[in-house]
Formats: C-alpha cells, sequence, structure tokens
C-alpha cells in the first residue's frame, strides 16, 4: 500500500452533493440537501453546491479555440476533483434533463484527464409529477457513462415532491424515507469499496476458487 492509499484510509469519504436547479425554493434543492444530511450522518464529508456556482454560457467551439473556460466550468471540475464521488438531485425538464445542467458536463468535459472519467455518481430527482423526475435521471446517464462515470445502479424519484417534505424538510413517509436513506448508505459502500479496497479485485478471483480450464474458460 503506497502513502496516498494510507492516508486515504484515515480520511472521510468525499462527496460532491449538488442541486441541479437555479430557482430559490428548488424541491431538489431540498433533496439535496437531505442527502447532504444522510452522507454526513453516514460518516462521509459533504461538498455542497447549487447550480448557480456551474452555471455556464452556452458552449460554443469557437470560444474554445480562443481559450476561453468559464468560471463555472473550472468551479465544477475542481469540485469533482476535490471529492471521492458526487450526487446530483435534478429537476426534469420535458422528459429529460435541464439544458443548462448539460451544458455545464459539455465545457468540463473538454478538460484534459476528463474529470467525470471512473468517477462514483448517484443520480436523484424531485418532481410535483407522479413519475418524480426520473426520465431525467435516465437521459442524464446518457452523458455521464459515455464519459466513464460510474453511475450507480439504483437511482431515487421523489414523486409529488411538493407534497413529499415535512414542515422541518424531512421526507414525510417514513418506509420513502428508509429507502431514500438506505440508496445513499448502499452508494456510499460502493465509493468506499473502490476507493480503500481496490484489492477486492484479486481476493473476488481469488474466493471463487476458479482455476484455468478450457472447458469453462471465457472465449473473447
Ligand atoms: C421547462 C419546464 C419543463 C418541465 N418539464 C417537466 C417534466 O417533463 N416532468 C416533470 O416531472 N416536471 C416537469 N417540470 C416541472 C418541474 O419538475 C418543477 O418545476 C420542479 O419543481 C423543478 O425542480 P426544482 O423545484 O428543483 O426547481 C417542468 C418545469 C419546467 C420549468
Amino acid at each position: 500500500m503506497d502513502m496516498e492509499q494510507q492516508n486515504n484510509q484515515h480520511q472521510p469519504l468525499r462527496f460532491l452533493v449538488f442541486s441541479a436547479s437555479l430557482r430559490n425554493d428548488s424541491l431538489n434543492t431540498r433533496l439535496a440537501k437531505l442527502a447532504a444530511l444522510a452522507v454526513e450522518k453516514n460518516g462521509g464529508k459533504v461538498d455542497f453546491a447549487n447550480m448557480s456556482e456551474f452555471d455556464c454560457p452556452s458552449f460554443n467551439q469557437d470560444l474554445e479555440t480562443k481559450g476561453v473556460f468559464p468560471d463555472g466550468a473550472k468551479e465544477f471540475r475542481k469540485r469533482l476533483l476535490a471529492n471521492n464521488a458526487f450526487i446530483i438531485s435534478s429537476p426534469e425538464y420535458n422528459g429529460s434533463m435541464p439544458g443548462f445542467l448539460k451544458n455545464a458536463v459539455d465545457w468540463v468535459s473538454r478538460v484534459r484527464p476528463q474529470p467525470f472519467n471512473e468517477r462514483h455518481a448517484l443520480l436523484m430527482s424531485a418532481s410535483p409529477s407522479m413519475a418524480g423526475g426520473n426520465r431525467a435521471l435516465w437521459s442524464l446517464r446518457i452523458p455521464f457513462e459515455h464519459l466513464g462515470a460510474r453511475v450507480f445502479p439504483d437511482m431515487f424519484s421523489m414523486a409529488m415532491a411538493h407534497k413529499a417534505f415535512t414542515p422541518e424538510g424531512n421526507i414525510a413517509d417514513e418506509t420513502l424515507a428508509k429507502r431514500f436513506e438506505d440508496n445513499l448508505v448502499a452508494f456510499m459502500n460502493l465509493v468506499e469499496a473502490a476507493t480503500h479496497y481496490p484489492c477486492i479485485k484479486k481476493a473476488w478471483v481469488e474466493f471463487l476458487g476458479e482455476r484455468s480450464d478450457p472447458v469453462t474458460e471465457r472465449v473473447e
């Protein structure tokens, strides 16, 4: 184990938690704040952000050629690199992700090394609709997976979000509140395993006790 890995073992995992809404009274900001509390309760360290910090002018390759790289993209990149993983709570606009979020992702994707690559991500949404903005999350998977992000299989979409919170900002329904926290904890466990226990890749093969055998060997 090198020095960096040893140091990592004693540091809490860091999560960038951000609400991808520019609206003041955003339902997604409420959900992101709950996610931040759940991460801290379960031993993680939170770096909280709002979309206004990462918002960028429309991507234009001519600007890029002139050496322009917007402050919002610089900040987004910096915060991605400073954390072990990121959690987004995104609104759904017309069955997809908000344009300003995709725009910020496009700007950041131009940097090398490309910051989304191999970074773990958890996707959430909140909407007054019955589907909770879930289609925005499926659409978000496409650019993130294209960029090599490890997007967690389980996602959380809060339906009827305008009625789902208590006055204190918690999820009113107990079953849903438990599912929300369980989902986050499962994500945190995966990030922990990937960050601190990369040896698991080797241990997995050994545990199965596999032996090289031409009959069972996978043919490429
Ligand atoms: C342009 C626009 C399109 C929208 N399209 C959808 C949609 O397709 N599905 C949905 O569930 N809600 C849709 N909504 C409603 C948003 O989910 C709702 O405004 C939500 O509160 C936005 O998230 P926020 O509160 O975090 O800002 C749309 C809202 C806007 C402004």
